[in-house]
């Protein structure tokens, strides 16, 4: 079998669906059920469905693309990744497991191969939590991980439910439909740029994953009393934002001071109200997202920030409440898929390091439900979620050769 990925096509039409955006090039936002969104899909389907791959879509949006295997009735094979992107950010975190699958299916195509299993392609929905709060809906889902009446009362900031968005996208049908069956893949390979700086640093061109960090993320919202800005004398006042501003401080400091180089918490919003230069701010809601790949010290920093939240309302005479978007353990990648990966890199030459992924995946959930290992590839300088982000063809075109290989050996 002489497996070739095609590196120019693949590159072009990464090049492609960046350009499905609500900002200018190099930046890429591309926020799920926005008509770019949309757009996006429509063009991707036309690919899929141009290698000759059946499409369905489920009532969440979750797009798969399946290559029938020779024996269609065993469990299928599956690959993907997601194709939203956050606000301001560049063009490969998702896409090039998207259309790298795709490529790694059309390759195997070329190759002559003949799948016995199935292999199917999953495009997931909204793996970023711009819109709804939470990351991974459609995996979440898919894997049952997340209650459908629960999603169903989801919200976007402009105060449409998840239920409004999703049929004014052409998504019907009852959430409970998404649940995959039991046994519906035999396993899952997500292809991913690394998100980090390790893999460049070492001048390894392969990561294999073998754990996914653990994610929690948070709401806080601060309640003071807002007031005239030259009125109100500091002795009286209970500024919300300077509340929360200690409290976003006491997160980083309970992240730094694990010891651990996995610990991370990050305070990405601050909403100010009623944000007035001269108004005393009277509320504030506070995004935390809080990692680790211990769980244990994960939880430590979840304590430690409720701590926080504590003092810093008894002493500031504010109210503060925490309420969880959600809280989840690590991941942890099938061994023998990890090996498969490293088989598939041993027979191109191509060095590897097994590596853990600080950043959340689909694969975190889909784990749940089937053998699942993710293959990483360099990223500049490790830049992700950012206009910057980079990742060279030549890099994106080894990980979906072993891509390509790991599914055949998978698919056989
Ligand atoms: C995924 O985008 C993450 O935040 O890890
Ligand atoms: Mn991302
Ligand atoms: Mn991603």
């Amino acid at each position: 079998m002489n497996t070739t990925i095609d590196t120019a096509r693949l590159t072009q039409e990464l090049e492609t669906l960046s350009t499905f955006s609500d900002v200018p090039a190099p930046a890429v936002t591309r926020i799920v059920f926005s008509e770019l969104d949309l757009r996006a899909r429509a063009w991707l389907k036309q690919l899929y469905s141009d290698a000759g791959l059946e499409v369905r879509e489920d009532a969440i949006g979750n797009t798969f693309a399946r290559w029938r295997g020779s024996d269609a009735k065993l469990p299928a094979v599956g690959t993907g990744s997601h194709t939203d992107a956050i606000p301001h950010s560049g063009r490969y975190d998702g896409t090039v497991g998207v259309l790298g699958g795709l490529e790694a299916i059309r390759a195997l195509q070329r190759s002559g191969f003949t799948p016995r299993r199935s292999i199917e392609l999953l495009m997931f929905t909204s793996e970023e939590p711009t819109r709804f709060g939470i990351g991974c809906l459609g995996s979440r889902l898919l894997s049952g991980s997340l209650d459908p009446a629960t999603a169903a009362a989801f919200h976007d900031p402009e105060g449409k439910s998840l239920d409004e968005v999703r049929a004014a996208a052409g998504f019907q049908g009852s959430l409970e439909s998404v649940a995959l069956k039991p046994g519906y893949y035999s396993a899952f390979v997500e292809l991913h740029i690394e998100q980090g700086p390790l893999l460049e640093r070492r001048q390894v061109p392969i990561g294999i994953v073998t754990a996914i960090a653990a994610p929690a993320s948070l709401n806080i919202i601060i309640e003071g009393q807002g007031g005239h800005a030259g009125g109100v004398t500091m002795p009286d006042r209970h500024d919300a934002f300077l509340a929360a501003a200690e409290i976003a401080l006491a997160l980083e400091a309970a992240a730094r001071s694990t010891g651990a180089i996995d610990s991370v918490a990050t305070t990405g919003e601050c909403e100010v109200f009623p944000g007035g230069v001269n108004s005393i701010p009277s509320r504030v809601r506070l995004s935390a997202d809080i990692r680790d790949i211990d769980l244990q010290r994960r939880d430590g920093m979840l304590a430690s920030l409720e701590r926080a939240c504590r003092e810093v309302s008894a002493r500031r005479g504010v109210v503060t409440k925490i309420r969880t978007i959600n809280r989840d353990a690590p991941a942890t990648c099938d061994p023998t898929i990890v090996e498969t990966v490293a088989a598939a890199c041993e027979k191109h030459g191509l060095a590897f390091d097994k590596m853990v992924s600080r950043a959340y995946h689909d694969s975190s959930f889909i784990s749940q439900i089937c053998p699942t290992c993710m293959v990483f590839i360099p990223c500049r300088a490790g830049v992700s979620h950012r206009p910057e982000e980079y990742s060279d063809p030549e890099a994106i075109s080894r990980g979906t050769l072993v891509l390509a290989e790991a599914l055949a050996q998978l698919a056989r």
